[in-house]
């Protein structure tokens, strides 16, 4: 195995950290003298793909009936754009599942020549010890693994992939033997009623393969996605109607009410919930590689015994001004819960990014009043924003 060496991605950390809070400066001054065109995102992710070989009952994609991806050949301008409009920046590949792209290691490949840091999330069942080997080579900066059990039945079950937890662990193994010390391996972990109890131990697991951890909530994806047309990532069609406790309400513990893809994995276990929370918090402070914050953990505890409680945070949103996601039909849009606001067929990213439909995006955004755990868009100071990036990246 090698041995990681740490001062290179360090380095690479303190730039790419220099380059974001430039950037984070710039959008500040943009946003209060509306003025977009004198700033620019500050991450950028895409769903490399819509298709996913997993079925995991709590996420929208396998549900989507026509799926889209674009090619090297389209990718390549799209990243040149982006690497002459930001500088050093880091894009996130996930999808779906970003692995099934035809071209996914091309891709990478183009970004490393041109300088751009990638980052991988995939669910781990193509880590084969020569896709690991490949992917090690391509020094991405980081590749986030989904694992939501130290119970192999449990988590092959619930992502409905006979095997995917021996797979996960096969690649962790192949990746840490590979990688550079440039690469950030990382377990992600979404909370759930039948893993809620297994969360120190899966830190104790990131802990003892050499990974970092970070643990999402199960949330309700409210988005229409049948991915039929390039503008087709809608809210649902009642959406507008409905107050945000009436949304809510489909996370309330009726069974008549509650959403099809958040049902028996919502968290009623509430005990079990907050004796995972105080022992994350513990081993958080005594050093863990736990990616969330205290506060994070706090919230996740809170938003599952009241998620009523994030629509009375004053959080005026700023995910617009700093997020970028390209859909795999070239669609933008800036959260995963908010409609697209363009399309990279049809225009560049600098001119959707300075569009009527973008200003309209972003004032949606300040105002949006869903729940949402994405804490690191809300409104904050320039020192808790520089300790969330510290940490989460
Ligand atoms: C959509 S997946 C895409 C990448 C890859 N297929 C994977 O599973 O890692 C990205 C992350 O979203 C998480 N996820 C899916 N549905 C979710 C939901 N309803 N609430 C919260 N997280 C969810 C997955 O567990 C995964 O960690
Ligand atoms: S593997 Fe990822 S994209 Fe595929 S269904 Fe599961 S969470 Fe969704
Ligand atoms: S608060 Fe922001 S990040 Fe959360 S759902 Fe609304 S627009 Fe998206």
């Amino acid at each position: 195995m090698q041995t990681p060496s740490q001062p290179h991605r360090r380095r690479t950390k303190a730039k790419f950290g220099a380059a974001y809070l430039r950037k984070w400066a710039e959008q500040r001054v943009a946003e209060a003298l509306d003025r977009p065109e004198w700033c620019r995102p500050t991450q950028v992710c895409t769903a490399l793909t819509s298709r996913c070989n997993f079925g995991c009952n709590f996420c929208p994609h396998p549900t989507a009936e026509v799926h889209h991806e674009m090619s090297l050949e389209q990718w390549k301008p799209i990243l040149r754009e982006l690497h002459a409009w930001l500088g050093l920046f880091r894009i996130n590949f996930l999808g779906g599942e970003p692995m099934l792209h035809p071209e996914f290691f091309e891709i990478l490949e183009f970004c490393r020549a041109e300088g751009i840091l990638a980052g991988v999330t995939t669910n781990g069942s193509l880590l084969t010890e020569k896709n690991a080997r490949r992917l090690a080579a391509l020094e991405p900066f980081n590749v986030s693994i989904s694992l939501d059990s130290i119970d192999p039945s449990k988590h092959d079950r619930n992502r409905d992939f006979k095997g995917s937890y021996a797979k996960i662990m096969r690649g962790l193994d192949y990746l840490n033997h590979y990688r550079s010390g440039g690469t950030r391996l990382c377990l992600r972990t979404t909370v759930m009623e039948w893993n809620v109890d297994e969360l120190p131990d899966i830190a104790d697991l990131a802990r003892a393969h050499g990974t970092v951890v970070g643990f999402q909530p199960v949330e309700y994806r409210d988005l229409a996605e049948s991915h039929a047309s390039p503008a087709d990532w809608r809210l649902a069609p009642d959406y507008a109607d409905r107050t945000p406790n009436a949304r809510f309400a489909g996370l309330s513990l009726d069974p008549a009410t509650i959403p099809q893809n958040v049902g028996e994995h919502w968290v009623r276990n509430l005990g079990a919930l907050d004796r995972s929370i105080a022992a994350l918090v513990g081993k958080k402070r005594a050093g863990w590689p736990i990616l969330n914050s205290v506060v994070h953990l706090e919230s996740i505890q809170k938003y599952f015994h009241n998620p009523d409680f994030i629509c009375k945070i004053d959080r005026e949103c700023k995910t617009a001004w700093e997020h970028m996601i390209i859909l795999p039909n070239g669609a933008i849009r800036s959260c995963s819960e908010q409609p697209t606001y363009g399309n990279l067929h049809q225009a560049s990213l600098r001119e959707i990014w300075t569009s009527e439909a973008a200003r309209q995006h972003r004032d949606n955004c300040a105002k949006c009043e869903r729940t949402c755990m994405n804490m690191f868009h809300w409104k904050r100071s320039i020192v808790e924003k520089a300790s969330m990036f510290y940490e989460f990246f």
